[in-house]
């Protein structure tokens, strides 16, 4: 556990840590991050702060942003990128008393699978049942209610989009520098 970083304001679950819990090798947990009740957290994550990990699993290598909302009952596999205040669900039909619901209904069987690879656009909102396949990318602002297939792009509302290639896609998009730009832009675009 030597190159763990937890930052001084994390909560981890320490009891958890040691008995359930695991936080694997090179992982970083930053400011106010709480991992808790069991979840587990594999090798070289780097966990933003906010990020709420409730007795859920999370694999290698993957990229959590700051206030990530999850509670118990799903499994994210390696190298999954999750942006900021994406939120999981696990209750369909959410009520404050707890007749009909019982989170350990999901050990051993999720909520919700995220496989290895997908990506999920901040702000996002995941429903439970699904499956997201892997190397998906979830739109900013999506909510997924239904299956996405590997490979697919999930714009929201149901729309999905296949990502043929992904070589050359511009990461980097910068705001237009002046107002004429901006107004080229809309043109070109047809944006009134
Ligand atoms: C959905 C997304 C992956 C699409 O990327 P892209 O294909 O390169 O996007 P484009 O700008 O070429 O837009 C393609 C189409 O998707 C639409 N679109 C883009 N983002 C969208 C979103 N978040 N929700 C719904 N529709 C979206 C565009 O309006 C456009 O529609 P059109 O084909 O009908 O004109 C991207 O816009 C996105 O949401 N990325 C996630 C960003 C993010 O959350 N980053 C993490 C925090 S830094």
């Amino acid at each position: 556990m030597s190159d763990i970083m937890i930052h001084p304001t994390a909560f981890i679950h320490y009891k958890a840590l040691v008995t359930e819990s695991r936080v694997g090798a090179g992982t970083k947990i930053w400011q106010f991050a709480s991992v808790i009740r069991g979840a587990t957290i594999g090798a070289r994550c780097n966990i933003a702060s906010g990020a709420c990990i409730d007795g859920s699993d999370i694999g290698d290598d993957c990229v959590i942003a700051h206030n990530l909302a999850m509670g118990p009952g799903f499994k994210i596999g390696n190298g999954v990128f999750i942006g900021p205040n994406v939120t999981f669900c696990n209750d369909a039909w959410p009520r404050a008393g707890k007749d009909g619901f019982d989170a350990d209904a999901y050990i051993g069987s999720p909520a919700v699978i995220v496989e290895d690879g997908a990506s999920i656009g901040a702000n996002a909102v995941i429903l439970p049942g699904v499956r997201i396949g892997s190397g998906a990318m979830i739109a900013a602002g999506a909510v997924v209610r239904a299956d996405v297939r590997a490979g697919e792009l999930y714009m929201g509302r149901g729309e999905v989009r296949k990502i043929s290639d992904e070589t050359g896609r511009i990461r980097i998009r910068r705001a237009r520098a002046d107002e004429s730009e901006a107004r080229a832009f809309a043109e070109d675009h047809g944006i009134e």
